[in-house]
């Protein structure tokens, strides 16, 4: 039904099954870049003229659809980064840096495993990880004895795992979490192409997000920061657009969120994720909610048929990303073959090299379905394994 509107689907044969990897972009997102390139490309915050002072304008109006999008309280909470791996490295090398003890999930994506080895953190070394059980579910009791053992922690946790699919309960993980003092951040890169999130609900402190997985162009993300925290972060750049007053003696710096923000940003970037964010707004959440569901349920029940297919999780809290591989066949090589038939799929480690260790294995078959996919690519990809399977299995 939504399909019409991703210039892709028209232009290309190709079953799109990576939204993980990223998503297609809608019309309105695509055309946004072109009129801003076409028709005010100008700078923001700066020059006081007419394009220039519209480019601002629609820059700040992302930041409060953003706002109030997430449910965040103020537009300040709001900064505009890459992406999520930006984000994390951003909030890792500046407020976190100090913490003695990060806890992270068993399912991270290397965005958010890598930026804290970088600060000499190793496991049992300033880096602890919460175990999962075999079913890939997060074990709250050992993340409590974690939390008991490293009063004020800092908790990077994922929101969604990239690898699996599978949704962490948020909510009550804050709320542990805060139980024993720590301060908790969220990988969110997964979630908002799928499911509505209210920021003040889950009581998070900071909230990574990612533009591209969202239907936004890519290079543009955002992180969120709870008020409370934004007075005493410093910044992880400096230049210019962060400043209030500079002399030879020192610089004062602009409050939140533009003492944040260094340099030119990117400005179409931002601007096509508000275009995204309305996008969303205008399909709803319930429809991306039951449009995907019902494809994700037909999906896993074809997969199943299929055989030597293996799982590492059942559905239980999954949204997004099934991951399989099939017994004596090497993923990779499912990958080229479904690559020759115009199936777009990922396969290897996803950036989740721990969890696949953990599993014994070296990677997987990643399908990740966005709400435009339909019963008809699942069909296609269902078709082509078939032939995949009987063409190694010779
Ligand atoms: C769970 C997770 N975290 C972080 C990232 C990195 O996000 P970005 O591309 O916005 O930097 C990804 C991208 O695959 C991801 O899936």
């Amino acid at each position: 039904m939504f399909r019409k509107d991703f210039p892709y689907f028209q232009n290309s044969k190709t079953v799109y099954l990576d939204n993980g990897a990223t998503t297609q972009k809608p019309k309105s997102v695509i055309d946004s870049q072109v009129e801003y390139y076409e028709q005010y490309c100008s700078n923001t915050h700066r020059s006081n003229f007419g394009h220039a002072n519209k480019a601002t304008s629609e820059f700040e109006k992302t930041r409060k659809l953003l706002k109030e999008f997430i449910n965040a309280s103020k537009n300040e909470e709001i900064i505009f980064t890459k992406g999520v791996t930006e984000s994390i490295n951003f909030i890792a090398s500046s407020y976190a840096i100090d913490f003695k003890t990060v806890i992270i999930s068993s399912l991270e994506h290397h965005s958010n495993i890598v930026p804290w080895h970088m600060q000499n953190r190793t496991l049992g070394a300033g880096l602890e990880v919460v175990n999962c059980n075999e079913n890939l579910d997060f074990d709250l009791e050992h993340f409590e004895e974690l939390l008991k053992a490293n009063p004020n922690a800092f908790v990077s946790i994922t929101h969604v795992s990239n690898a699996f699919g599978k949704v962490h309960d948020v909510k009550t993980i804050t709320k542990l979490a805060h139980k024993y003092g720590a301060v908790v951040m969220i990988d969110a890169a997964q979630s908002l192409a799928h499911f509505k999130v209210d920021i003040q609900e889950l009581d998070v402190d900071f909230y990574a997000i990612s533009g591209h997985k969202t239907f936004a162009p890519t290079g543009v993300g955002a992180i969120y920061i709870k008020e409370k925290y934004l007075k005493n972060i410093k910044p992880y750049q400096t230049g210019g657009a962060t400043i209030h007053e500079v002399d030879y003696s020192g610089s004062i710096l602009l409050d939140s969120p533009y003492k944040f923000e260094a340099g030119t940003q990117n400005i179409a970037g931002v601007i096509g994720f508000g275009k995204a964010l309305e996008y969303i707004n205008h399909v709803r959440y319930e429809n991306i909610q039951s449009l995907e569901n019902k494809v994700f349920k037909y999906l896993n029940e074809e997969l199943s048929k299929l055989p030597g297919i293996i799982f590492y999780n059942d559905l239980t809290n999954c949204v997004g990303s099934r991951s399989f591989n099939f017994k004596g066949i090497i993923h990779d090589d499912i990958g080229i073959l479904l690559d020759k038939m115009q199936i777009a799929v990922r396969v290897g480690h996803h950036c989740a090299q721990p969890i696949m260790k953990k599993l014994g294995i070296r990677g997987t078959i990643r399908v990740s379905t966005a709400f435009y996919n339909d019963y008809v690519d699942v069909d296609k990809l269902i078709e082509a394994l078939k032939k995949a399977l009987s063409m190694l299995k010779d």
